[in-house]
Order: structure tokens, then C-alpha cells, then sequence
């Protein structure tokens, strides 16, 4: 499987969009007709069935929706979609991705509260519980799983059992983890799911899916505070014909449909979650042997992208970002206020070959570093 990307200066160690093979890359060299079966029913319908499998058992019970944007039109198709005028949503926030949730409910005027931690702290599902009681008229709960701000993974199955078993509508983002991280949507009884093409999947950035359950889907009709970024009727148009209501991202999508047969030939969620979880504790490992500790213990960390503490109070990422670049390997900036941080992904098209090669260009960037200072 593994094989170096010699078309590529170099490999993408971050969150998305992610280096991905070439044979996903060699999908995009042809055109598509959008209002022909060879597009609408072999390719979009067979990608919306394949996303069902991945997710659930209970196809019956689920459907998936495309949505043309990135991630986070799909997150805000789905806010805006799913809770009603006379709704209320409890946004759970550890990290960008799930302020930009809050941002979303503000901008489209969704009536929210927030439970907001410090990012390098977990959801208490206690709290959750308590936040449900205090305020029974909240219908819906979103989550982000993988917060990539940090890698921190959420308690998800803790927190969905608290807001299942008090009937509350759940959403979650799983944008960085859905397809690197095995997820039972039906098990935990999430009502929708948002991811994109260019996460865990591997294909190109350009369009993100909503796997929703039907019967919430269906209450969705008229709710949605947007025209592009309405749920219901994307999913009735694209249902009935696999047509995308406007233009199609067409290249990206054929080059999906090659990242999802890539990832059957893998071994499916359950390799790919194998490979991501050696990735990372190679990476840790490597990186520890060098000075440079993660910020998150390991009980928090998730198999998708690591944050490093700067391993001195000097530290010049910058340089450090543009000599491993210059070597084939570009990293990414932290984003969190409590500390100095970066952050390695090891989501896509990288193998533990190429976290051992990373750790040999960090050491012999240290050397050098120290060599120059010395
Ligand atoms: C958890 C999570 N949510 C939302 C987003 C936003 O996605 P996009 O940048 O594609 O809009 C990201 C992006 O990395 C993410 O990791």
C-alpha cells in the first residue's frame, strides 16, 4: 500500500485538506455530465449508500446528504437545518471548531446556550446532564468529536447516552475523525453527523456529507434559515435523482468515490483506525526521544492529530515549519491560547515509514539548530 509520492514536494501533515494517493489524484482527470445516470446514480448514489455502510448497520434507519463547501457549510447546514425557530440548542465548546458552532447559532439567530471548557479540558457528561435538567426547553445537543484544535477526542459515547436517554436531538461533528475512528451513528443514536471529503475518507477538499437519521431529516422541512445550506431540500432533490440542486464539485466527487474503494482495499474504518493509531504513537514517541511533549495526556489524545508543547520558551516555529518543509514535511501552527504549541497530523496518505522519515528530518533539524546556536 505504502508508496512514497514522488509528484508531491512534500507530505501534508495536517488536518485537512490531507496528501492523498495518486490514484485519487489521477481521478480527477476526466469531466462528468451531471444529468446522466454514469454520474447521478453510479457515482453520487453509490457514494451516499457506501457513507450509510460506514456509518451504520441500521441502512434503512439512515440517509446521507452532500453538501457542495467545505466542513463547515455542512456544519451550518445542519444547525441551521435541524433546530427549529421555536428550538434550542446546547453547543458543548473545547476548541475552534466548536466555537465556530456558537458563531453559526449568532449569525443565523438559532437560540443556544453554551457549555464552553478551556481546550485542554474534556466535557464533563455530569455536567451535561445537569445543563439538560436546568434548562428542559433545549431540543437539541451538539458535539464536536475529534476537537482538531488540540486532537483532543471527546467523551462522545458518555455524552450521547446522557442526551439520548433524555430524548434531545443529536448532532455531531465528527469532521476529523468519521472514517479514521470507528463510530456506531446508530448505537449512540446520533441524529446527524457531519464529516467531509477530505478528512479520514481521503479524497479532495470540496464538498462535506451529513449522515442523518430519516425520521429527524424528515421534521427538517422549512427549518432552514439559509437557501444553499438547506438540508431538506438538498437531500429530497438529491434523493429523487442524485442530482446536486446546484453544480456539483464533479472532479472531487469521481475522486471520492476513488478514496472510498481505496479505503475498502485497506480493510475499511477498522485498518485505517489501526494505521492512524501507529502513526501517532510513533509520532509521540519519535517526538518525546527529541524534547518535545505532547500537550494532551494520552488518555485525552485522539489517532488523528497531536499538539506539541514548544520544547524551549525561544523556539522559532517559523523557521522550524520552513527547514522540514524544505524537507518534505509541512506541519501546523497551534491554535490555542493556554500554551505555545504545533501540531502534527497523521491523517491521509502517511504510513509509519513516513512518521519514522519525519523524525529523522526533526532530529537532523535539531542538530543543525543546536550546531548554528552552539
Ligand atoms: C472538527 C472540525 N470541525 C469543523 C472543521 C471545519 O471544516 P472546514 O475547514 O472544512 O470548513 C474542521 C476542520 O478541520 C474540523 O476539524
Amino acid at each position: 500500500m505504502y508508496e512514497f509520492i514522488p509528484d508531491n514536494p512534500y507530505i501534508l501533515l495536517t488536518p485537512g485538506p490531507l496528501s492523498t494517493s495518486k490514484g485519487v489524484r489521477n481521478a480527477l482527470l476526466r469531466d462528468w455530465c451531471t444529468w446522466d445516470a454514469d454520474y447521478n446514480e453510479e457515482i453520487v448514489q453509490n457514494i451516499r449508500r457506501r457513507l450509510v455502510a460506514i456509518a451504520t448497520d441500521r441502512t434503512d434507519e439512515y440517509t446521507v446528504v452532500l453538501m457542495q463547501g467545505s466542513g463547515s457549510f455542512s456544519v451550518e447546514a445542519t444547525l441551521g437545518s435541524a433546530v427549529p425557530r421555536d428550538g434550542k440548542i446546547l453547543l458543548i465548546t473545547n476548541g475552534a471548531y466548536g466555537k465556530r458552532m456558537v458563531q453559526i447559532a449568532k449569525v443565523l439567530q438559532i437560540n443556544y446556550i453554551e457549555y464552553a471548557l478551556p481546550e485542554i479540558e474534556a466535557p464533563d457528561p455530569e455536567r451535561v446532564a445537569t445543563l439538560l435538567a436546568e434548562n428542559p426547553d433545549i431540543t437539541h445537543v451538539a458535539l464536536v468529536h475529534c476537537e482538531t484544535t488540540t486532537g483532543m477526542l471527546n467523551p462522545l459515547e458518555e455524552i450521547a447516552y446522557v442526551v439520548k436517554s433524555r430524548g434531545k436531538v443529536l448532532i455531531v461533528d465528527a469532521m476529523s475523525s468519521f472514517g479514521g475512528i470507528p463510530i456506531d451513528v446508530n448505537g449512540l443514536g446520533i441524529d446527524f453527523l457531519i464529516s467531509s471529503s477530505n478528512k479520514c475518507i481521503q479524497g479532495g477538499p470540496g464538498f462535506g456529507f451529513v449522515v442523518s437519521r430519516r425520521e429527524e431529516l424528515q421534521k427538517c422541512e422549512g427549518n432552514a434559515r439559509s437557501l444553499c445550506l438547506d438540508l431538506y431540500d438538498q437531500w429530497k432533490e438529491m434523493d429523487a435523482s442524485g442530482k446536486w440542486r446546484y453544480t456539483s464539485p464533479t472532479h472531487i466527487v469521481r475522486a471520492f468515490y476513488q478514496a472510498l474503494d481505496e479505503m475498502e482495499t485497506e480493510g475499511g474504518v477498522a485498518a485505517r483506525y489501526e494505521r492512524y493509531r501507529k502513526n501517532q504513537r510513533l509520532l509521540v514517541e519519535g517526538m518525546a526521544a527529541l524534547g518535545f511533549q505532547a500537550l494532551l495526556p494520552e488518555e485525552l489524545q485522539s489517532p488523528i492529530i497531536t499538539s506539541f508543547l514548544y520544547p524551549e520558551a525561544n523556539f522559532d516555529f517559523n523557521a522550524f515549519y520552513r527547514q522540514a518543509k524544505a524537507q518534505g514535511f509541512v506541519l501546523y501552527p497551534g491554535k490555542i491560547s493556554q500554551a505555545n504549541t504545533f501540531r502534527i497530523g497523521n491523517i491521509g496518505e502517511v504510513y509509519p515509514e513516513n512518521i519514522r522519515q519525519l523524525v529523522a528530518v526533526v532530529k537532523n533539524i535539531r542538530e543543525k539548530n543546536a550546531e548554528v546556536a552552539g
